[in-house]
């Protein structure tokens, strides 16, 4: 399988990219930060950022990827409030780009990682759905949930993928 997983560099990305790479899949890491490429033949590192579509699009394609991981995210709720805007255009407009660059080249699988962070702060109880985010971290995960709700066309594109 050839699998894209974005936020490669990441403390999930990068174990993400040693176990499918160790399993005999090619993967690739699309990330801010770059990675070695000569380290391991079956992992190429790309340095590019969410906001970049058409990097995207040419990674995609380029790399005739199945499947993708998304793990890039600003999840920090600390760096979220620091850099509120980056915090948005990373988790909302990003994780849009990554199903419209999927779309795009008919990738049939994307597995989104989300947060608990999206559903507040419930330390007493249960996560549950109706939860509210005090937090950027938080709002920007609920934002693309919201996206994808009230868009018929991306709903039917995440049924498809999920069958
Ligand atoms: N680590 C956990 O325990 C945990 C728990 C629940 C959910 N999650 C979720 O899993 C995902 C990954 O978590 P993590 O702990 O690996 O995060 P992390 O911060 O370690 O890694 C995120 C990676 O995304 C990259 N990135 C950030 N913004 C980017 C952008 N605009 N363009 C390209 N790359 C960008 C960063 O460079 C980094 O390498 C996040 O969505 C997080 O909310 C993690």
């Amino acid at each position: 399988m050839r699998v894209l997983v974005t936020g490669g560099m990441g403390f999930l990305g990068r174990t993400l990219v040693r176990i499918l790479s160790s399993e005999g899949h090619t993967v690739v890491s699309y990330d801010r930060r770059t990675g070695n490429n000569n380290e391991n033949e079956r992992v190429s590192y790309v340095q590019g950022d969410l906001a970049d579509l058409p990097l995207l699009v040419e990674t995609i394609r380029k790399n005739q990827i199945h499947t993708v991981i998304h793990t890039a995210a600003i999840s920090h709720p600390y760096f979220s409030r620091e850099i509120p805007y980056q915090t948005v255009m990373t988790n909302a407009v990003g994780t849009t780009h990554v199903f419209e660059a999927c779309r795009l080249s008919n990738v049939k699988r994307v597995v989104n990682f989300s947060s608990e962070c999206a559903y507040g702060n419930n330390a007493e109880q249960e996560v549950v759905e109706s939860g509210e985010s005090g937090r950027q971290a938080g709002r920007s995960r609920v934002a693309f949930k919201i996206l994808i709700k009230n868009d018929r066309r991306v709903r039917l594109f995440i049924k498809q993928l999920m069958f």
